[in-house]
C-alpha cells in the first residue's frame, strides 16, 4: 500500500499555525467534510473530529452522514475500509497516512483463511460459520458475507456470537483470539469446546478429532499491544491499591479479563469512567492515547494504566496534524489525498456482513 507523501512544508508549522489552519479549513469546508476520530487518537488531532467513537459508533456514523462529500477518518485502514464500504456512493474517504494499518488486522489474510476453511469444510461439512472481528481487511468482510457469517466488534461480539450460534453449531473466529475466547467464555462454553488455529500449520496444528468437537475455532491472532498486559500486573495493582477496580479491553488475554471487574470497548471503558463516582480509583487496561485522556479528563477520579510504561499504537499515531491539515486542504481543491476505495464486488459482499452485525444490534 503507498502512502502519498507529504510534502515537508507541513512539518515546518507549529502546533499553533497547524491547529488554526485546521480549524480555518473546517470552516470553510463546512458540511462537505465530516471528521471521524477513533478514542486512540493523538489529542492534537482527536480536538478535531466532527465524531469520536470506538469502532462500531465509527461505523454507524459513516453509514448515516450522507450529507458530507468527504470522510476524513483519523483511525486506522480497516475503520476506513468499513467507512468506504458503508458510506453513501458519492462520498470519498480518506485516510490521513495510509501506513495507519492494524498489526492485528494483518494476522490473517484470505488466502488462509480461504484454506482454514476448505480444511473446516472436509472435516466438518457446511457447520461452521464464520465471524470477523471488525479489525479484519475489507475481503475478510467479504468472505464472511459470502460464507453467511457476519462482522463483529469489541461492543457487539456476544450479540454476534448468539445469532451465528443460533444458525450453526462451529464458529470460526478470525482474527483475535482472545476477543473470540473472552466472548465464548462469557457466553457459557468452556475452553476445552476452543482449539486455536494456527495458519502455518496443516489443520491449524490440531488432529481431526479435536477440529470435530470444538465449537469455537480461534484465529491464532492477537493485538501486540493489549496482549501485553499480564495478570501480574493486576496482582500487583490490587496489593498496591486495595480498592482499585480493574477496567480492561476484550482484546487482552482471559487470563487478564478473568481477573478485571470489567471489560468492554473503548467506548464502554470511556462510559464507565464517565459514570463512575469522584474519588473512585481505576487501572485500565487498553491503549495509552484514551487511559491518559480519561486522566486528564477527570481529576476527580484516580485513574492509571495497568502498565504505565505501556507503548502507545503506532499505527493509530501515524495520524497527525500535519496529515490532518494536508489533507483537508488537498479537499479544499476537490484532491483526496490517500483515498481509500474497496473493490466493487468486495464490497458487496463486506456490506452484507456488516449489515448483518448493523442489524443484529
Ligand atoms: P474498539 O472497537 O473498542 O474501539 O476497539 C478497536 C481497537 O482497535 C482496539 O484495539
Ligand atoms: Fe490494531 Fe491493536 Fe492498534 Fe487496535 S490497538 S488498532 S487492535 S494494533
Amino acid at each position: 500500500m503507498y502512502s502519498q507523501p507529504i510534502p515537508d512544508k507541513y512539518y515546518k508549522l507549529t502546533q499553533y499555525e497547524l491547529d488554526e489552519r485546521i480549524a480555518l479549513m473546517k470552516e470553510e469546508l463546512a458540511d462537505r467534510v465530516v471528521i471521524l476520530g477513533h478514542h486512540y487518537q493523538r489529542d492534537e488531532v482527536i480536538q478535531f473530529a466532527d465524531y469520536r467513537g470506538d469502532s462500531f459508533k465509527l461505523s454507524q456514523l459513516a453509514a448515516s452522514r450522507s450529507g458530507a462529500d468527504y470522510i476524513v477518518f483519523c483511525g486506522v485502514h480497516f475503520m476506513a475500509e468499513s467507512a468506504d464500504i458503508l458510506s453513501a456512493d458519492h462520498q470519498k474517504v480518506s485516510l490521513p497516512d495510509l501506513n495507519a494499518g492494524c498489526h492485528m488486522a494483518d494476522m490473517a489474510d484470505l488466502d488462509l483463511v480461504e484454506e482454514c476453511w476448505e480444511q473446516l469444510t472436509d472435516v466438518c461439512g457446511d457447520s461452521t460459520i464464520p465471524i470477523t472481528y471488525m479489525n479484519s481487511a475489507a475481503d475478510l468482510k467479504a468472505f464472511c458475507g459470502e460464507n453467511e457469517g457476519a462482522v463483529c466488534t469489541s461492543s457487539n461480539a456476544l450479540a454476534v456470537m448468539d445469532w451465528a450460534f443460533a444458525k450453526k453449531d462451529k464458529l470460526l473466529f478470525f482474527p483475535d483470539e482472545h476477543l473470540g475466547r473472552n466472548t465464548g467464555v462469557a457466553r457459557g462454553i468452556n475452553l476445552n469446546e476452543m482449539i486455536l488455529w494456527n495458519p502455518s500449520e496443516d489443520m491449524g496444528g490440531n488432529t481431526e478429532e479435536a477440529v470435530e468437537r470444538a465449537k469455537l475455532i480461534l484465529w491464532q491472532g492477537n493485538c501486540p499491544i493489549h496482549q501485553l498486559f499480564t495478570p501480574k500486573q493486576i496482582d500487583r495493582l490490587r496489593q498496591e491499591v486495595p480498592d482499585v477496580k480493574i477496567l480492561v479491553h476484550p482484546e487482552c488475554r482471559y487470563e487478564v479479563v478473568q481477573k478485571s471487574d470489567l471489560n468492554g470497548s473503548t467506548a464502554f471503558i470511556l462510559k464507565t469512567i464517565e459514570e463512575a463516582p469522584a474519588g473512585s480509583k481505576w487501572a485500565i487496561g487498553t491503549e495509552m492515547h484514551l487511559v491518559n485522556r480519561l486522566a486528564q479528563e477527570h481529576p476527580d477520579k484516580w485513574i492509571t494504566s495497568i502498565d504505565p510504561n505501556m507503548c502507545l499504537c503506532t499505527t493509530m499515531n501515524r495520524i497527525d496534524t500535519p496529515h490532518l491539515l494536508w489533507t483537508l486542504e488537498n479537499l479544499l481543491d476537490d484532491e483526496v489525498v490517500n483515498q481509500i476505495t474497496v473493490e466493487p464486488e468486495i464490497a458487496h459482499w463486506a456490506k452484507v456482513a456488516l449489515g448483518r452485525m448493523l442489524e443484529i444490534v
